[in-house]
């Protein structure tokens, strides 16, 4: 056993936060920068997201929770179509199911109550309409009363080029966005920003971490589709990559509750990421293949080679996920990145 004097734990995944991580260090008075369980509830279930929407006249697809296939056999004759059914816990990633037709949102009830494909986590169910637009990301730092907006980014969600294919975490991402323009961005924070945060202040769980609102956009409008309580990934590679060390300064104001001091500024060019997967991802990925030739790029300012799922095995450098590496770069086009 290795015993370290930890200052300051930055929690990156869901599943943690969603489990209490940050209470449990607060309570071993470790600092530590991410939301508090209850507050985590906005990523861990569908159903609570749509809740706060509710109360905070929050901009979001019309939605119904059910727990059992007989509530919403009434709801499938009437709606319009396509139509989304979503488990309401944590599912890695593969929770929602766009259903075209009320047979696949039967058989999508099916899987989730029946065969349990989802575990716990689909114990309930968010029904909601289906909304069309083009998807944005938009991350903040947020620690009770205070957000700081980052600046806008947006990832690349289809597996394929020319956005053919099956939905993933992410195959790269760009910062910034142009689909956020400044009318957008100003709503986004009085509409679904502030309102959260405030939501939260007002149920005696204040917010302190990044929130994340994944975003539809339409004539102007940005209605919300999902909250992450973390930053995204891979949004996250090209937004550092424009924010470079002063991360650092950001994360501990904001943990230590002193995001008023803190001014950060943005490299004023483009970023990009592109992220290379295992072949399969996102479904079934064979692991181990030996990947070469990342000792010979170049570390800097303006470029980077991010490891998400590498491992190393008899001296070789390996893939051990679907998501392996983001190779991100800045230029001042995005055609130069
Ligand atoms: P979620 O886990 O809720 O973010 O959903 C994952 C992805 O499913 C989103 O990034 C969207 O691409 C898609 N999606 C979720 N809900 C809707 C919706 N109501 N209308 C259209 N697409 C959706
Ligand atoms: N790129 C989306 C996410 O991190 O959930």
């Amino acid at each position: 056993l290795r015993f370290y004097k930890i200052d300051l734990v930055v929690v990156g995944p869901e599943e943690p936060l969603v489990k209490g991580i940050v209470d449990f260090l607060k309570n071993k008075k470790i600092k530590v920068f991410g939301p508090n369980k209850y507050a985590a509830k906005l990523e861990g279930s569908k159903a609570f997201m749509k809740k706060m929407c509710l109360q905070n006249k929050i901009p979001t697809a019309k939605f119904k929770v059910c727990k059992k296939i007989r509530d919403v056999k009434k709801f499938l004759m009437n709606c319009k179509l396509p139509i989304v059914v979503k488990a309401d816990g944590l599912a890695a990633g593969k929770g929602v199911i766009i259903c075209e037709n009320k047979d696949e949102a039967e058989d999508a009830l099916n899987s989730i109550f029946k065969d349990k494909t989802f575990g716990s986590a689909g114990n309930k169910v968010v029904i909601e309409d289906f909304l069309d637009g083009e998807e944005a990301s938009f991350i903040a730092v947020v620690s009770k009363d205070k957000i700081i907006p980052l600046v806008t980014s947006q990832d690349h969600k289809a597996v394929g080029d020319g956005d053919v294919g099956l939905n993933t975490g992410g195959m790269g991402a760009y910062s910034p966005a142009p689909i956020v323009t400044d009318a957008i961005h100003k709503k986004i924070l009085d509409e679904v920003m502030y309102p959260t945060m405030q939501g939260l202040i007002d149920e005696g769980t204040p917010y302190l971490g990044f929130l994340y609102a994944g975003l539809m956009i339409k004539d102007e409008k940005a209605r919300l589709v999902e909250y992450n309580a973390r930053f995204g990934d891979p949004e996250c590679q090209p937004l550092m990559m424009r924010l470079g060390a002063q991360v650092l300064d950001l994360l501990i104001a904001t943990s230590n509750g002193d995001l008023d001091e803190c001014q950060i500024s943005w490299a004023d060019d483009h970023a990009l990421c592109v992220v290379m997967a295992s072949l399969g991802y996102p479904g079934k990925i064979k692991k181990g293949s030996i990947i070469k030739g990342v000792k010979n790029l170049s570390s800097s300012s303006s470029q980077m080679c991010f490891h998400a799922g590498t491992a190393k095995e008899a001296n070789n450098l390996v893939a051990n996920s679907g998501r392996v590496l983001s190779l991100t770069a800045r230029g001042g086009t995005l055609a130069e990145a």
